[in-house]
C-alpha cells in the first residue's frame, strides 16, 4: 500500500463519528477505529463505516493464547477491515496464529502489524514492573524482528523510531506511526512528537493523527494539510 494519513476517529458515538465523516465531502480518509468507538458501538460501526468506502485499519491490539487470537482475528477479517493490530509481547506463536486466523477464503486479508513497547511504558516501568533491564530501543527493535520473523507486514512504532525499524527488517516493513502535531499545535499527551513533514523524511509509512485534525476548527483544511506535508 501507498504512504498515507491515517485519521484517529477517536469518538465515544457513531454520531459523532458519522457527523465528523460527513463533513469529508469529496474524499474518503483511512481511519482508525480504536477501542474506546468499537467498545461503544460494536462491529456494526466497522461495516457502517466500510460501507461509506473508507479504509480502515482497527486499532484493538490483540493479547491473548494463540489459538483464541487466530479466532477473534478470523472475525475481524470477516468485517473487511484493511489493517489489523495484535501486541508483540503475545510472542511469535500468537503472532503466527493471527495470520492464520486472518487468511479470507478468497486467499486475501487485511494487513497486520505488531505493538512493540506501548509509549506509555518507559524503560523504569519496563525494568521495575515488567523485570525486562534491556534499553527500551533495543527491546523495540527485537519485538519488531519478531514480528517480521512471524510474516507481519510491520509495527507501530514512533516516527523516531522508523529508520531503524526499517533496517533492522527491511524497507517494505511498515511502520504506522502516532505522535504527529504540526509545530505550533497542542501536544497533548505526546511527548515524543514530530511534524508531517518530519515523519515523512524518518521514513514513516503512515502516519495516525487524531486531534490535530479531530479537533481543528476545519478538520478538512486539517486533513489536507498532513496530506500535503507527509506526502509532498
Ligand atoms: O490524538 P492523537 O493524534 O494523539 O492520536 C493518536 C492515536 O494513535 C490515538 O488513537 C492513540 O490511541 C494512538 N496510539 C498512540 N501511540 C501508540 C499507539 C497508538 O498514540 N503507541
Amino acid at each position: 500500500m501507498a504512504k498515507d494519513v491515517i485519521i484517529a476517529c477517536d469518538f465515544g458515538s457513531a454520531e459523532e463519528t458519522y457527523a465528523f465523516l460527513d463533513r469529508f465531502s469529496g474524499e474518503k480518509p483511512f481511519v482508525k477505529i480504536g477501542m474506546e468507538l468499537f467498545y461503544a458501538e460494536g462491529p456494526q460501526i466497522v461495516r457502517g463505516i466500510k460501507e461509506r468506502g473508507h479504509r480502515i485499519f482497527l486499532d484493538l491490539k490483540l493479547h491473548d493464547i494463540p489459538n483464541t487470537v487466530k479466532k477473534a482475528m478470523r472475525s475481524l477479517s470477516a468485517l473487511d477491515v484493511d489493517l489489523v493490530n495484535l501486541h508483540a509481547a503475545g510472542t511469535r506463536a500468537m503472532m503466527e496464529a493471527a495470520l492464520e486466523g486472518l487468511m479470507r477464503p478468497d486467499g486475501t486479508r487485511p494487513l497486520l502489524i505488531a505493538v512493540t513497547q506501548l509509549t506509555s511504558t518507559d524503560q523504569a516501568a519496563l525494568e521495575n514492573e515488567l523485570l525486562i533491564e534491556k534499553p527500551i530501543d533495543e527491546v523495540v527493535i527485537r519485538y519488531a524482528r519478531n514480528a517480521a520473523a512471524a510474516g507481519l507486514d510491520g509495527v507501530v512504532c514512533s516516527p523516531l523510531e522508523a529508520g531503524k525499524v526499517h533496517r533492522a527488517c527491511s524497507d517494505a516493513f511498515l511502520t504506522v506511526t502516532p505522535g504527529v502535531r504540526f509545530g505550533e499545535g497542542d501536544r497533548g499527551d505526546q511527548k515524543r512528537v514530530t511534524t508531517p513533514a518530519l515523519a515523512r523524511e524518518l521514513g514513516s509509512d503512515y502516519i495516525v493523527v487524531g486531534r490535530p485534525i479531530t479537533q481543528a476548527d476545519d478538520p478538512v483544511a486539517a486533513y489536507q494539510r498532513c496530506g500535503k506535508e507527509f506526502l509532498g
